[in-house]
């Protein structure tokens, strides 16, 4: 099949190098010639893991290639993605300027039956819409159909999970596209919907929402677990193991961030309204994902006071999750700002997005160091924001020797609480009654900056 994906961002160019990869001819366009010069040298404009070895494989065995031309690869293409950014705008919803902008192109260079397939999330009825401006920008009197086809990749993952996904929905209203899209994906012999365009676009708000509203439930459960003593790590693990339910998205934390969920729940919640609904369940979970982040500074802030001018922090973790470089909508760089806000100094350190934080944090009261344990020299607690797993892994009393006190709030439970207690630690998690916790709550409201040693 011959294939040109437009947009070379996460979506764009982990589809383009996987679909090469399954034997096709694809084509990688960009308008942005610095990023497919450094693309074409096998030099990944994002870490992703697995990524840049099956980009180089098919770029030297010809299946792949990449151009700043969009006619170069409409013409010599039977199927186009659409795969540009759908950021949120200043309303809530999703901008999708740069996908009109596209369909509008590519409607010029059309000069023969092709498919067009959105990848890009786009809120329902969109697809529709960009049929129509094809069709408007169109000179030849060729035929095309439109299909949506949403991603369901996640950042840090995505080879993976576009390798194995667990189902692909393909949104057309044409049996022949239906089955030229079915003869990319079905040698995975994973379940394939097929169903209308609308539909197919909302699958993708749809799932992301439901993940999102399970984080929110279970950081929700967290509060309740923190004031009567259960712990939330052991209450998600009970439900997880309810087939009907399921493990994953209940691990209680600082609250979702990322380029996505934030982004796609506010766009349904604005699609709801729209529609002159209010989707109630999906305001509280935007509310209780704020709540989250605040709910961990509170900590902070009740333990060491509110003038932090003369505090500095050890932070563990800038990405908006493990496993990436992204700080889009970091839960992680947001606490650090109020950190910062506070008077505090931060001494921090990501295993992968240190060029970027940097881009965003400045050096303002913001020292990067080289590794995790040089956050944590003379440092008045170790904080922790992302779950990287060698985060988990630290060696205690090398930590002991080089915090100023030894008091690590632990914002995505990674650590393992009867080991650090036992170790002497003040040691504050989420949604577990620990024994710092417990002493905080103990003094009277108002109390500002006492500390607590080992917990006492
Ligand atoms: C998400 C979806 O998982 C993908 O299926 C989807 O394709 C993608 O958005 C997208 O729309 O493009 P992603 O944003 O890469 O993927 O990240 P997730 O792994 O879903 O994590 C999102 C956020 O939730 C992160 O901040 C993470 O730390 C947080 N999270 C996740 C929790 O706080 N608790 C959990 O149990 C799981």
């Amino acid at each position: 099949m011959k294939i040109c994906v437009v947009g070379t961002g996460y979506v764009g160019l982990v589809g383009a190098a996987i679909f090469a990869d399954w034997g096709n001819d694809v084509i990688g366009v960009d308008i942005n010639e610095e990023k497919i010069e450094r693309i074409k040298k096998g030099e990944m404009p994002i870490f992703e893991p697995g990524l840049s070895e099956i980009v180089l494989k098919n770029i030297s065995e010809g299946r792949l290639t990449f151009t700043t031309s969009l006619s170069e690869g409409v013409r010599n293409s039977d199927v186009i993605f659409i795969c540009v950014g759908t950021p949120q705008s200043d309303t809530g919803d999703a901008d999708l300027s740069a996908v009109w902008k596209v369909a509008a192109d590519i409607g010029k260079l059309i000069d023969s039956y092709k498919v067009i397939v959105t990848k890009s999330t786009v809120p329902v009825g969109t697809n529709q819409k960009l049929k129509q401006v094809i069709r408007d920008n169109m000179t030849s009197n060729a035929d095309f159909d439109m299909v949506s086809n949403p991603e369901f990749l996640r950042e840090g993952y995505s080879v993976e999970d576009m390798m194995q996904p667990d189902r692909t929905v393909i949104g057309s209203d044409s049996e022949k596209a239906f089955s030229i899209m079915r003869g990319l994906y079905e040698h995975l012999g994973k379940p394939i919907l097929e169903c209308d365009l609308k539909s197919a676009e909302m699958v993708k708000y749809a799932s992301n929402a439901f993940l999102a509203s399970k984080i929110s439930f279970i950081n929700e459960m967290a509060q309740i677990c923190e004031r009567s003593g259960a712990d939330v790590s052991v209450v998600a693990k009970g439900m997880g193991l309810d087939n009907r339910i399921g493990p994953r998205f209940l691990s209680a934390g600082i609250g979702y961030g990322g380029s996505c969920f934030p982004k796609d729940v506010a766009a349904l919640y604005k699609t709801s309204t729209d529609q002159a609904y209010d989707f109630r369940l999906l305001r509280g979970v935007m509310e209780v994902n704020e709540n989250q982040k605040n709910y961990f500074v509170s900590k902070i802030v009740r333990y060491f006071g509110k003038n932090m001018a003369d505090k500095t922090f050890g932070v563990l973790g800038l990405a908006f999750k493990e496993n990436t470089d992204d700080i889009r909508d970091s839960v992680g760089i947001e606490i650090v700002k109020i950190l910062r806000g506070l008077g505090a100094k931060l001494k921090v350190y990501d295993p992968e997005a240190m060029y970027n934080s940097k881009l965003v944090l400045g050096s303002t009261s913001v020292e990067y160091c080289l590794d995790k344990y040089e956050v944590m020299q003379d440092s008045d607690a170790l904080i922790i924001l992302t779950e990287w797993k060698e985060f988990a892994n630290i060696d205690l009393e090398r930590v002991k020797t080089l915090l100023k006190n030894p008091v690590i709030f632990d914002g995505r439970n990674i650590m393992d609480r009867n080991k650090i207690e036992s170790s002497g630690f003040t040691y504050f998690a989420v949604g577990k009654r620990t024994a710092g916790l417990e002493a905080l709550d103990k003094r009277p409201s108002g109390t500002p900056g006492v500390i607590l040693k080992n917990g006492n």
